[in-house]
């Protein structure tokens, strides 16, 4: 098949805006992310009247399909269109082009004067966001970076005293596992440090290898199913009882290889029926087979 764009790389919408150029796994990553936001806004509406949606990495509101070209709308956008609206919405991206083309797509919403903007790092977009979301309020923040770009401190600094659910995206194939070794073991202190608010991962890991013969071969099979589970105990540490990456969704790219997950974390037992119930339809419509 013709490949209409890169993979990843910036590509120009029918609208003439810059878009994301993306596979079809990003569109389902987008799919689920949506389907939590929609049934968020509506099962929460009448228990909490302020109900705020926070997009860390929005990127420009549009995406491409690398295949066929088939255009369809990121998660901010989707959230602006939700059936029951979030009281306030906040849309940080750091690049400007993509910020601008998200401003410009977000104008043809009615919603949109109550979107706060930051074109900025999201890291220090956090600061000014939690002094606008008053404390009584319910919050859902995505975190989609496309690396790991999203520091600990900044997820401590979004949910402290605060009711916040995210979903936050986990490149346990696309970037720990694929670097691990030459970027992050090799390098004393670097973004997974930062990402996983604690070195501990280090330690775990060279246990983990002496479970296998000495080889000149360092690659540790479990590596990213490690790094993953100090990623949960420490969202367990800011007050998160449960947190879940939602095992039945699956993201492979083209060649089957599994890309990320979405790890899901909510004070609320509310919050993990709304997660279930959105894995058991899938993007194609399909009913799983897993869920009653
Ligand atoms: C994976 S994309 C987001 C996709 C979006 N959720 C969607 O559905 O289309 C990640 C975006 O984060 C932006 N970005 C990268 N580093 C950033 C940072 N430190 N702070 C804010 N935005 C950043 C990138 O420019 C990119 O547009």
């Amino acid at each position: 098949m013709r490949i209409k764009c890169q993979t990843g790389e910036p590509t120009v919408a029918s609208d003439g805006l810059t878009a994301r150029c993306v596979g079809r796994w990003s569109e389902e990553k987008v799919y689920y992310i949506s389907h939590y936001a929609e049934i968020f806004s509506t099962g929460m509406k009448n228990v909490f009247p302020e109900r705020v949606y926070v997009d860390l990495f929005a990127g420009p509101g549009r995406c491409v399909r690398s295949d066929d070209g088939q255009e369809t709308d990121g998660t901010p956008i989707k959230a602006l269109q939700c059936k029951d609206p979030f009281t306030a919405y906040h849309f940080v991206e750091e690049a400007t082009e993509p910020f601008n083309a998200l401003q410009s797509r977000a104008k043809v919403s009615d919603r949109f004067q109550s979107i706060s903007w930051y074109n900025k790092d999201a890291n220090l977009a956090v600061k000014d966001i939690v002094t606008k979301i008053p404390r009584n309020t319910l919050t859902l923040a995505v975190i989609d970076p496309t690396g790991l770009h999203f520091t600990f401190d900044s997820l401590r600094t979004l949910t402290k005293g605060r009711k916040v659910d995210f979903i936050y995206l986990f490149p346990d194939g696309m970037d720990v596992r694929r670097n691990l070794e030459t970027r992050y073991l090799a390098k004393p202190y670097n973004d997974l440090d930062d990402m996983l608010g604690t070195t501990s991962w280090r330690d775990a890991i060279k246990e983990e290898r002496k479970k296998y013969p000495p080889t000149d071969d360092p690659i540790c099979p479990d590596a990213d199913k490690i790094v993953l589970k100090i990623f949960k105990e420490q969202i367990a540490t800011l007050g998160y009882p449960h947190v879940t990456t939602g095992d039945d969704i699956q993201f492979k790219n083209s060649r089957q290889a599994h890309l990320y997950k979405l790890v899901f974390a909510s004070r609320n037992p509310k919050g993990y029926e709304f997660w279930r119930k959105i894995q058991i339809i899938e993007p194609t419509g399909q009913r799983k087979m897993t869920y009653e």
